[in-house]
């Protein structure tokens, strides 16, 4: 586990996706409290190690984060609403060993440009994209069994993330998991994600992020996984994130 004295800089882990809906800040919130649990303050009235940053305007992270009561907080958590600078001098503090980025879907801002345009386009919301990506460590990149994300992850992946040499993992998230299997032979629905990725040559990591009604009703309720109760299935809800940020921290 990362210390705070055998970590110069904080590393930054960013959900990136064309794509809305797909899980970003979901996987960003959950994640963030995994890691916060894991990595308490070295004191009680110290700053949290873990911080969750959120350059979204809509501020889905602000908002679900303000539920969460606060001694239940394991991380601190900041919106930069585009603001330039932030995100580096968090990186910089010493007292701050992990950050988890929540990013906005983005689209074409000029649908006239040419094809290998750069898409992230020229704006305030661009420019905080820009801070932010050439300040990540590693982008996770949701994709769920839903086909209209696959699209969206590959152009998340080969217009931004490659030309920018980002380290990237896919991260298959809202898998039913129920009754994926195969039937009248044709692969489960989750295989087909991994082939998807195996054709492309992107790595993904090996835990599932599985479909469950809990994850969707969490920011209502002001909950992360690590509040979920631990039995059924919020047990197996909050474990898939356990696994996952394991496999998070060794990508980094
Ligand atoms: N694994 C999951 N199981 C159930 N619901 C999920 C899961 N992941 C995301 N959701 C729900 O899907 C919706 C979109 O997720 P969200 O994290 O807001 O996506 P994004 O930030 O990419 O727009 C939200 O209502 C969220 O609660
Ligand atoms: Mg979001």
């Amino acid at each position: 586990m990362p210390s705070q004295t055998d970590t110069a800089r904080a590393k930054v882990v960013t959900l990136v996706q064309q794509k809305g809906g797909s899980g970003k800040s979901t996987l960003a919130v959950n994640l963030a409290a995994v890691s916060g649990q894991n990595n308490p303050p070295e004191k009680p009235d110290a700053p949290c190690p873990v911080v969750a940053a959120g350059i979204d305007r809509q501020g889905s992270l602000e908002d679900w984060s303000a539920r969460v009561p606060e001694d239940r907080l394991p991380f601190d958590y900041v919106v930069t609403k585009g603001r330039i600078g932030e995100i580096p001098e968090l990186v910089a503090d010493p007292a701050v060993t992990r950050i988890f980025v929540d990013t906005p879907g983005f689209m074409e801002t000029d649908p006239d440009a040419p094809l290998d345009a750069d898409p992230l386009g020229t704006g305030n919301t661009a420019k905080a994209m820009e801070e932010v990506l050439q300040n990540t460590d590693l982008a996770l990149v949701p994709l769920t069994p839903e086909w209209l994300t696959h699209r969206p992850a590959e152009f998340t992946i080969e217009r931004v993330l490659k030309p920018r040499g980002v380290k990237f993992l896919v991260v298959i998230n809202m898998w039913d998991s129920g009754n994926d299997r195969e039937k009248d032979g044709v692969r489960p629905e989750l295989e087909k994600l991994r082939d998807w990725c195996r054709s492309r040559n992107y790595p993904f990591a090996a835990q599932a992020i599985r479909r469950y009604k809990i994850h969707s009703k969490a920011p209502e309720d002001g909950l992360t996984v690590i509040q979920y109760p631990e039995s059924g299935t919020s047990l197996r809800a909050r474990e898939d994130f356990y696994k996952l940020a394991l496999s998070v921290e060794q990508a980094l």
